[in-house]
C-alpha cells in the first residue's frame, strides 16, 4: 500500500495507470503536467511518482530532476515512447528508477512499481521512542504509517496475528497523538459479559441496579478526549456492536440509569487477531461499524515473514532478561541462532520473547544452547530429523552379532554414525561440534579417526 503520483497529460493514460495500481491496494494522486505534480508533492506523503516524458510544459525529465533536488529519496519511473529510446536512456542517468516504454503490459507496469516501492531508502527518521523493534521493510513501512496518522483522530484498526505487537503499535500511536497527554484506555472486548458492558464502557449512576452501590465512570468516560484501545474487537455480540456503533455515530451516551447525556471525543482504536471484513460478509460482524472503525487498517507482519528482525529482537530480549535475571551479558549459540531463523514462530514476538526469557532462566553458563530453547515442538522445522534416529544407527541383525563386536567396536560404530549425521545436519564442523557438545578439536580429531 503506497501512494503514488501519476503525471501524464493524457487523462486516459491517468485513469488507466490509477484504476491498475488502486486494485492493488496503492492510493493514487494524478497531476496533468509538472507544475501541478510538485504542488500535489507538497500536499501529500508520496511513495513513488510515475511520469511521462512528453508534455506540455515541464517535461518528465525535468520534473525528475526537480523530485530528485527536492525529495531525492523518492523514485521516478519514467513512461516513453517506443520510438524514442534516447529518451530512457537520458532518464536513467538523469537517476530515474526506471523507465516503462509505451505500450505496455499490465504485468510490467506492477514489477516495476513494486520494485520501485521496495527500493526506497529506509526512511530516515529516526523512531528510538516507540519501543517496537524492527529494521525489516515490513516495519519501517509500520513506524511510517504510525508517524503519519498518529497526529490525526482516525479511527484506527490493527490486524495481526496473536503477539505480532499490536498493542504495542496501538500505543504508539497514542504516544504520538495530539492527546498523548490524556488517557489510553485498554478495553479487551471479550473479557466483559454483554450484561455488563454497558455499565463497564458507559458507567452507571448509583443504585440504578442491584450492585450498583455508587456512581460509576465508564471506560469511554475516562478515555474522553483521549484514545480507547479497544482490543479483540472481533469478539463483539451484535447488541453490543449496536451500542458501540451508536456511541460512535452520535458521539455522546448515557450512563446506566442516567438521564443526561455524556458527550465523548475518543478516538478508537481497535484491534483483531480475526479477518474482520470476511467476519463482516459472514453477518457475523456490522459493516457500518466496521467502516467506522477501520478508517485507517494496520497491518502487521507476522514474524516468520520478516525473520531478519529475529537477530534483532534476540538482542534486545537477551539484554532485557540478562537485566531481569541479574545475569551477566548472555548471548545464544550460532546453532540456537540458527534453530531460531529456522523456526516459523505460531505466536510471534511474544513467543520469542518467552523463549529468550525462559533461555536466559534456564542457562547455567552465558551461553544459551539449543536444548535451553523451548520451542512449541509440533512446529519446529527441524524436528523429524532430531527425533527420528537414523535406522542404520541402531540396527544390528541379531543381539549375538551386536555382542560379538565386543564394547568398544559398539561404541565407535555408534561414534561414527553420530558424527556423520551431525555434520550433514549442520553442514559444519564448528555447529557439529556444538550439536554434539564436544570442543572443536576433538570432533576434527574424531572426524580424522574414522576417516569421514
Ligand atoms: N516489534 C516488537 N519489539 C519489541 N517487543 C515486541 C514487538 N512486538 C511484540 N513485542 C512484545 O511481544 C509481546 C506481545 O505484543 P503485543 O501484546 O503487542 O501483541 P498483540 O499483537 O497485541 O498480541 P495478542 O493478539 O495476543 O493480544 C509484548 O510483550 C510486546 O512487548
Ligand atoms: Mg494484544
Amino acid at each position: 500500500m503506497a501512494n503514488i503520483l501519476v503525471v501524464d497529460d493524457e487523462l486516459s493514460m491517468r485513469e488507466f495507470l490509477s484504476i491498475l495500481l488502486e486494485k492493488d491496494g496503492h492510493h493514487v494522486f494524478t497531476a496533468n503536467d509538472g507544475a501541478n505534480a510538485l504542488e500535489q508533492l507538497q500536499e501529500h506523503k508520496v511513495d513513488l511518482v510515475i511520469t511521462d516524458i512528453r508534455m506540455g510544459g515541464m517535461t518528465g525529465l525535468e520534473l525528475l530532476q526537480e523530485v530528485k533536488d527536492q525529495y531525492s529519496n523518492i523514485p521516478v519511473l519514467l513512461i516513453t515512447a517506443f520510438a524514442s529510446p534516447d529518451d530512457a536512456v537520458q532518464a536513467m542517468k538523469n537517476g530515474a528508477f526506471d523507465y516503462i516504454t509505451k505500450p505496455f503490459k499490465v504485468d510490467d507496469i506492477k514489477n516495476i512499481v513494486a520494485s520501485a516501492l521496495s527500493s526506497k531508502p529506509p526512511s530516515p527518521i529516526d523512531h528510538p521512542s516507540f519501543d517496537i523493534i524492527g529494521e525489516s521493510l515490513e516495519m519501517q513501512k509500520i513506524f511510517d504509517l504510525i508517524s503519519r496518522i498518529a497526529p490525526t483522530h482516525a479511527n484506527v484498526l490493527i490486524y495481526g496475528e496473536s503477539g505480532t505487537g499490536k498493542e504495542l503499535v496501538a500505543q504508539a500511536i497514542h504516544q504520538h497523538s495530539k492527546v498523548a497527554g490524556n488517557n489510553l484506555v485498554p478495553i479487551t472486548c471479550n473479557a466483559i459479559p454483554e450484561t455488563l458492558f454497558e455499565s463497564e464502557l458507559f458507567g452507571h449512576v448509583k443504585g440504578s441496579f442491584t450492585g450498583a452501590t455508587s456512581d460509576k465512570i465508564g471506560l469511554f468516560g475516562q478515555a474522553n478526549n483521549g484514545t480507547a484501545f479497544l482490543d479483540e474487537i472481533g469478539e463483539l455480540t451484535p447488541l453490543v456492536q449496536t451500542k458501540l456503533l451508536r456511541v460512535l455515530q452520535e458521539r455522546e451516551f448515557k450512563r446506566v440509569g442516567d438521564t443526561r447525556i455524556t458527550k465523548v471525543n475518543v478516538r478508537i482504536i481497535s484491534a483483531t487477531n480475526r479477518d474482520l471484513e470476511e467476519e463482516v460478509m459472514a453477518g457475523r460482524f456490522r459493516e457500518d461499524l466496521f467502516y467506522r472503525l477501520a478508517v485507517i487498517p494496520i497491518r502487521m507482519p507476522p514474524l516468520r515473514k520478516r525473520k531478519g528482525d529475529v537477530p534483532l529482537l534476540v538482542d534486545y530480549f537477551l539484554k532485557k532478561y540478562a537485566r531481569i535475571f541479574e545475569k551477566e551479558a548472555v548471548q545464544l549459540s550460532s546453532y540456537s541462532m540458527q534453530v531460531l531463523m529456522e523456526y516459523d514462530f505460531p505466536g510471534n514476538v511474544r513467543e520469542l520473547e518467552n523463549i529468550i526469557e525462559r533461555g536466559v532462566a534456564l542457562s547455567s553458563s552465558n551461553l544459551i544452547l539449543p536444548e535451553s530453547l523451548t520451542l512449541s515442538s509440533h512446529r519446529r522445522k527441524e524436528n523429524k530429523a532430531t527425533t527420528t534416529i537414523p535406522p542404520h544407527l541402531i540396527a544390528v541383525e541379531s543381539e549375538k552379532e551386536l555382542f560379538s563386536e565386543g564394547l568398544d567396536a559398539i561404541i565407535a560404530r555408534y561414534e561414527k554414525q553420530l558424527l556423520k549425521l551431525a555434520l550433514e545436519r549442520t553442514n559444519s564442523k564448528m555447529k557439529a561440534a556444538e550439536l554434539l557438545k564436544m570442543s572443536f578439536r576433538s570432533f576434527r580429531y574424531k572426524v580424522q579417526k574414522y576417516d569421514i
